[in-house]
């Protein structure tokens, strides 16, 4: 089978490797891979999704894996399978699932799912209005806003004061995130630890892979600003009440889809929480998680391609997923700066010896790129340590070389 990778990150590098792996795959493309891992396969060169699915049709592509959101919610789905190609990754209208915090949240409620009470705020006037009704009702110690559209990973603020609350709704308003934040969700808050689900749906069938965990915010101890996520690992350890909520939820979720007539074949990652009032869900992101899908695929022992094409062939009800025994873990390696405003160009130093020493550790590249011999960073996260070996990763990542490296450095202590 000749299987395209569509993505750039360190989710889409380990995507790639485990694919070229499988005893399936014939040959391996890459569309927009970036340099530290465009040598796994071919790359194709195009100049917007129509011309990616002539030449899908041109190579004899008979799987495109979409890895990032923003294609996804553009449509790159309903252009590719439009010129019969097979894809893996959710239709533009689904994709709102993840690119509208609002329309997750009417999904979540017209199928009873459980979630935390929300109201949506779209003007100024709003706020002296909805906003303050809302908090009156639910008595909120501390209030969470979140932008409705695509802020990777940026939009969502806790607040632990109604005035602080109200300045933050006005500047999201005011379009601190262009149209994305032009109508916000104010959300209750909620206590608990937060666990990553990831499934995949062929139409029929919602298959979940580990619970898994990621951790977002920038610094030690779970402060700092969001990130797209500093480090992972799966799986985690829920108690056996939170797993029968759980196993009723994604009933409730399946049927949902199917009553939607969901007819895309793809992730589904379920943000939850599990408070003392029972599991809720935070968000729906329709693809892999970035950085969970390193810890996950890291972990898994099936063929993940031979998973993907259960799933292209309706028949997710027919695979039983096997995964490794041990916890795995990654680490994000990521530029001084980052969120916000990211150091880049550094040179990464001893990556080489590094790997011939810690041959248990597999690096993954998310933001890198080539000038003649050297390896430089060249974003925020620059790179996934993965590995069965925590304490390794932490050495490896120790002696790595490179002026501007951040890391947690607190990561993997206390798991759930
Ligand atoms: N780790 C969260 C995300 O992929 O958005």
């Amino acid at each position: 089978m000749n299987v395209l990778v569509y993505g750039s990150g360190a989710r889409e590098h380990i995507i790639a490797k485990k694919i070229s792996q499988s005893k399936f795959l014939s040959r391996l493309f890459l569309a927009n891979p970036n340099e530290g891992f465009k040598d796994l396969g071919e790359m194709v060169k195009f100049c917007d999704f129509y011309d990616l699915a002539k030449k899908c049709n041109e190579y004899k592509i008979d799987l495109a894996i979409i890895g990032p959101e923003e294609p996804l919610s553009n449509g790159i789905v309903d252009i590719l399978n439009s010129y019969g190609i097979s894809t893996i990754g959710a239709n533009k209208h689904f994709s709102t699932l993840e690119s509208s915090k609002i329309f997750a949240k009417k999904f979540m409620k017209k199928y009873n799912i459980p979630t935390s009470h929300f109201e949506i705020i779209n003007s100024k006037e709003d706020i002296d209005t909805k906003f303050v009704e809302f908090i009156k009702k639910y008595n909120q110690t501390k209030i969470v806003l979140k932008a409705d559209g695509l802020c990777k990973g940026k939009g969502v603020f806790i607040c632990d004061d109604v005035e602080v609350a109200k300045e933050k709704l006005k500047t999201l308003l005011n379009g601190e995130f262009g149209e994305a934040s032009k109508k916000v969700l104010v959300e209750q808050y909620q206590e608990g630890d937060e666990i990553s689900l990831i499934s995949l749906f062929d139409g029929k069938t919602l298959l979940p892979f580990l619970y898994s965990q990621d951790y977002k915010r920038l610094y030690e101890n779970n402060l700092g600003p969001n990130t797209g996520g500093m480090g992972a690992y799966c799986p985690v350890i829920v108690e056996d009440k939170y797993k029968n909520q759980i196993d009723e939820y994604l009933k409730k979720l399946q049927e949902a889809l199917i009553s939607e007539k969901a007819d895309f074949i793809g992730f589904i990652y379920s943000g939850l929480i599990l408070t003392y009032n029972g599991i809720k869900v935070l968000e729906y992101n329709m693809r892999l998680g970035d950085p969970e899908t390193q810890a996950l695929l890291t972990s898994l022992k099936t063929d993940f391609l031979k998973i993907l094409i259960y799933a292209k062939n309706k028949n997710l009800d027919k695979i039983k997923l096997k995964w490794n025994d041990k916890k795995s873990y990654c680490l994000v390696v990521s530029s001084k700066g980052y969120p916000q405003q990211p150091i880049i160009g550094d040179e990464i130093l001893n990556l080489k010896e590094l790997k011939q020493k810690y041959k248990n550790v597999d690096v993954y590249f998310a933001n890198v790129k080539k000038k003649e011999d050297k390896l430089l960073s060249n974003g925020g996260r620059v790179l996934s340590l993965c590995s069965f070996n925590k304490n390794d990763i932490y050495k490896f990542v120790n002696e790595l070389i490179f002026k501007n490296k951040y890391y947690r450095k607190d990561l993997f202590k206390v798991e759930a």
